[in-house]
This record gives C-alpha cells, structure tokens and sequence, in this order.
C-alpha cells in the first residue's frame, strides 16, 4: 500500500527547523512519507542532519525566496538578521504562497504541517482541501500564557510559577510585537486549528495542557521529545582535545556554558559570565558567539587566567555530546525550549540565565520542576557576576547539584516512557483530521 503522504514547512530558524525535523523523523517511522519544504540553504542543513535510515522516507522540497539573500537558519531570525532584512523576513515568506500552492497541487498530499508562525499557509492547504495542523515548537506552558492574554485580557494569569518580572515582558513582548505579522489571517484559519501540536511532553507541562483544553478553545497534542539515538550526532565534528580534556574532569565536575543559536552577548553581558565563571573556580565549556561587525570580546587576559580550567569554543559546539558526558554536572543555558529538552535528555541539572522570548517562561518552568535554579538579575534586570559564580558553586559544589540532578534523571525517565503513546497520540489526530476532511468532500 502506498504511505500517506504529509507535507511540512517550519519557519526559518534553527529553533524551529529542528522540532520539525524531530516530528518528522517520528512520523516517519511511524510509516509516513515526509516532504519539508524549505529554502535551498536551509534543505542543506536540514539534509545533513537527517540520518541516513531516512533517505527513503523524508524527502526535501525547494522553496525560493525572493528578495532575501540566502542565509543559513541560524541567521534567518529577527534577531540574526541583519537590521535592513528583519522587517521583511515575514513579508517574503508570505511571497511564496504561489510556490506553496504549487507544490501542494504537484505533490497532493494526505495532510499538511505548518509553523504556527506561518499560519497563511494553512489557507493555501485549505484552499486545496488539504487537512492541516499547526505545529507550536515550543512548550504548552508558553502557549498558555499567550493564549491567556490574547483571550483574557486584564485577567490575571492562573499560574503564578511562571510570573516574569517587567522587563523580562518587556523584552519579550518587544520581540514578539516584530513578528507581528504571525497574527495576520488569524480570522481566516479553519476550525481543524484548534488541535496544537507542541515540542513537549505531560511530565514537563501537562498542567498547562490541561489548562488550554479545559478552555475549549485549544486542543494541545504534545508530540513528546527525540530519542538520543537519533538527535546526539555532529560525531564528526567532535573535537577529540575537547573529549580528552573532558576525560581528565571529574564526574560533574564542570559546567557546560552557551546561550544558543540566536542570542549574541553585550560586551557588559560578555564580561559579567567571563568574570561570573572566574570567580566561581568552577571548570568549564563556554561557547562563544560574535555577531558579524560588532566589537564584542572576552575581557583582556581572561583565557591566559583560567588556563586549563576552561575551554572556550568559538563559534558552534557539539552540544549533545558535552552535556552526555559524565563529566559535566551543571548547563549554564538561555533555557531556549531545544537546550532545556537536551538537558532533560542527559539529566543535567540547569542554571537558567533566560535571556528574551521565551526563555524566561522556559526557565521558570524548569524550576518549578525542580530541576533548575535560576540566576537572579540586578535591580535594572542586568546579568551580576556575583550571582552567576554563586550559582554555578551551588549546583558543582553543594548538595543542591544533587538533588536537582535526581529530580532531572526522574523527569527524564518520564518523558522518556511517555514517547511512544505521545506519538500515538499525534498518529490519531491526523488520522482524524484526514477522515473529517474525506467526509465533508
Ligand atoms: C530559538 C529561541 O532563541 C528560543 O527561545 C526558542 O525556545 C527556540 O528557538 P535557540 O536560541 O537556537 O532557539 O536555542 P535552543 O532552542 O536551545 O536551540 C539551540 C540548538 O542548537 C540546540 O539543539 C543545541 O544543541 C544546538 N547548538 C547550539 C549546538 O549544537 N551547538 C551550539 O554551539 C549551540
């Protein structure tokens, strides 16, 4: 019998390519043939991390952007883009509805997978009768938040566990608000966009689940997270000096230190972690990024001080391999939604310096979980050294490691025995979304 056939197009950003590549691996294995659509850079990379075992099954489909030099994902964002270019990201992206069309006629598929941040291409499926769902690649947490003030607004928000300081809001509304084209053709999306699809798991958030569908209003389908077989890769590319260095380490005993893909520090945040880590005595990786053309630079004499205790890598990391090494007992992260489930993944205990988005909200709940410890700010909302060292020697040092690394490897063994019926889950959800459809043809 031929295999269904299910269309997919992720927004332009590492963070949001790699869940659909996670969903489409899963759904791939659960006997779907997978077509992702995606500018001829991002198929590159996109190719490069699909495991061979695939090649059968996920196929790669061009889109071309007009207007828009081609950018590797880690810079297709507001944030990495360069200023000229961050306005019209949307736009164009909206410019290749003609494209879309058109493959959907060519390939007709059963269903269609779009990112909740291009909710136009659900009328283009729609216009073809082609079920579809939304895929939210982050957590339901965050999706209720957001869900509880566009629809209750003025009410106060039910969970206080997630409460974000002003400034914190500020910086994320104000990043929000760029992409405010996400909201356009709200009016215009079918009733099938009630079901969610989320990058989570009821271990980690089921409370907020349950929340958004006792609304009515949104039925949340977590697709659970990737098995480590599949996503540890970049063995390759891992340094050998770096393992061997890991080696002579002690069993959680060093700190893993990168604030993702998309986020660059000041020169004042820049100095404040150098210090923060120098001041604790604690061994470390710090993955440092520079923004193209800006002046920013590790404080003068920093490397020639720590020496053999620290390991700076510039520029990217394998990131699944460090944290699944014994050696390492803390992950200094911005909490994006991708580097909080690896932490999960490996058990390692979090010390959460959220920068914008929804990195706060991710942090929060992590430590509502019990397996983080936040790094409080300044009274003007600015990363303190003192706080940072202090933290850090709280997780390697004390018994506080301890207890959040138990509270970790249990959250994991849960999200790890929730997969397959997660799956189901989403399985279902299709297959009903493709019935209804039949039925009203
Ligand atoms: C973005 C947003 O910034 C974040 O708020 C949102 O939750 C997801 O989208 P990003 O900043 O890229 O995410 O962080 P994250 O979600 O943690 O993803 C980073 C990914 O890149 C992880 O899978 C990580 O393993 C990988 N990575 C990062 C590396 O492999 N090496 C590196 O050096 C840095």
């Amino acid at each position: 019998m031929e295999k269904m056939r299910i269309v997919m197009l992720p927004y332009l950003a590492y963070g949001h390519i790699t869940p659909f590549l996670e969903l489409a691996k899963k759904l791939s294995n659960r006997g779907f043939s997978i077509h992702i659509c995606s500018s001829p850079i991002n198929l590159s990379f996109i190719k490069a991390k699909i495991p061979e075992k695939y090649s059968s099954s996920i196929h790669l489909v061009e889109i071309h952007l007009p207007n828009l030099p081609e950018l590797p994902p880690h810079h297709h964002t507001t944030n990495g883009l360069p200023n000229h270019l961050k306005q019209t990201l949307f736009k164009t992206l909206k410019m290749t509805k003609p494209q879309l069309h058109q493959i959907l006629s060519d390939l007709k598929p059963d269903f269609f997978i779009y990112d909740i941040m291009l909710l136009w291409s659900a009328v283009v499926a729609s216009s073809l009768n082609i079920p579809s769902l939304r895929f939210y690649t982050v957590n339901a947490a965050i999706f209720s938040y957001f869900f509880h003030f566009y629809f209750n607004p003025g009410e106060e928000f039910p969970f206080p566990a997630l409460y974000m300081r002003d400034y914190e809001l500020a910086k994320m509304t104000h990043e929000v608000a760029d992409d405010a084209e996400v909201e356009v053709d709200r009016d215009k999306v079918t009733e099938s966009d009630k079901f969610v699809l989320v990058h989570s798991t009821k271990s980690i958030d089921g409370k907020y689940m349950d929340y958004l569908c006792g609304t009515g209003q949104a039925k949340v389908v977590p697709i659970g997270t990737e098995s480590p077989e599949d996503g540890v890769g970049d063995v390759d590319k891992i340094d050998i000096e770096l393992v061997k260095w890991l080696e002579k380490k002690t069993e959680h005993s060093t700190v893993y230190v990168s604030f993702g893909s998309e986020y660059f520090l000041s020169k004042e945040e820049m100095e404040e972690v150098a210090y923060g880590l120098e001041v604790s005595g604690v061994d470390f990786i710090w993955v440092v990024r520079y923004q193209k053309g800006e002046q920013v630079e590790l404080p003068q004499g920093f490397k020639e001080r720590i020496g053999d205790r620290g390991r700076i890598i510039e520029g990217w990391a394998p990131q699944q391999r460090i944290l699944k090494h014994s050696s390492i007992g803390g992950f200094v992260t911005h909490c994006g939604w991708n580097s909080t489930l690896e932490s999960i993944e490996f058990g390692v205990p979090i010390i959460a310096m959220p920068m914008l988005y929804d990195q706060p909200l991710n942090a929060r709940l992590m430590v509502e979980n019990g397996v983080a410890v936040e790094v409080p700010r300044d009274e003007k909302g600015n990363l303190d050294r003192v706080n940072i060292a202090e933290k850090i020697k709280h997780v390697i040092r004390d018994e506080t490691g301890e207890n959040l690394r138990k509270k970790m490897n249990n959250l994991g063994e849960n999200v790890r025995s929730q997969r397959e019926e997660e799956m189901d889950g989403v399985v279902k959800v299709i297959q009903l979304l493709i019935d209804e459809k039949k039925g009203t043809l």
